[in-house]
């Protein structure tokens, strides 16, 4: 999207991405963007409505940042047909599925295929497999999702929002995957600034939107 400089002694470039989360109910994709956010865990999440929004800075190196500015989808089979509002201008896709829910892989692979197909052809996408907190009701392999990630070309990466295990990790490594260039960015921007949902005018950074009112737009 854009960059900018930071005005003070740590004078950074910032670029800021759409990122989007999918998945299917209950996989933890709120889990982990509060985890992300906010570094805390709920036993007891309510499920989401429509879409939350929050926003996180990622540093990649001394002089560089990622911010992104994130859409957790709701997984409900309900607000399905909202998905593509979120997925439509998003740069990068975290498509989530829990690793004691076979289903919700094989749900997750639907998502890759949907936005393979319509999202931005340029869109990062990583496929996570979150609950490994959970490894004694296992129901999916690492190796089985690492060869389909491999053959598809997406990021993979095994998470436990409830530990915060690998989930720094994952957004630091789809950060790195972002083309972190002004020219391309200003190109982007052009690309992709008449479509989806726009940023709120209340800025929710580092706030869950749950708390402060759902956007289900
Ligand atoms: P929707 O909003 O309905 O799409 O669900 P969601 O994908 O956002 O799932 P949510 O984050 O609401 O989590 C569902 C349930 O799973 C909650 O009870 C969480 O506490 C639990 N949960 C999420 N992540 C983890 C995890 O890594 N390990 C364990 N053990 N439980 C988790
Ligand atoms: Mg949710």
């Amino acid at each position: 999207m854009s960059a900018h400089r930071n005005s003070g002694a740590q004078a950074a470039k910032v670029f800021n991405f759409k990122l989007v989360l999918l998945g299917e109910s209950a996989v933890g994709k709120s889990s982990l963007v509060v985890r992300f956010v906010k570094d805390q865990f709920d036993d007891y999440r309510e499920s989401t409505i429509g879409a939350a929004f929050f926003t996180q800075v990622v540093p990649v190196d001394d002089s560089t940042s990622v911010k992104f500015e994130i859409w957790d989808t709701a997984g409900q089979e309900r607000y399905k047909s909202l998905a593509p509002m979120y997925y439509r201008n998003a740069q990068c896709a975290v498509v989530v599925y829990d690793i004691t829910q076979s289903a919700s892989f094989e749900k997750a692979k639907t998502w890759v295929k949907e936005l393979q197909r319509q999202a931005d052809p340029d869109i990062v996408i990583a496929l996570v497999g979150n609950k490994n907190d959970l490894a004694s009701r296992r129901a999916v392999t690492a190796e089985e999702c690492q060869t389909y990630a491999d053959e598809t070309g997406l990021l993979f990466q095994e998470t436990s929002a409830k530990t915060g295990a690998n989930v720094g990790d994952l957004f630091k490594a789809i950060a790195k995957k972002m083309p972190l260039d002004s020219q391309k960015q200003n190109q982007r921007t052009g690309r992709n600034s008449s479509s989806g949902p726009t940023r709120p005018t209340v800025d929710l950074s580092g706030s869950e939107a749950a708390s402060t009112g759902n956007c289900a737009c």
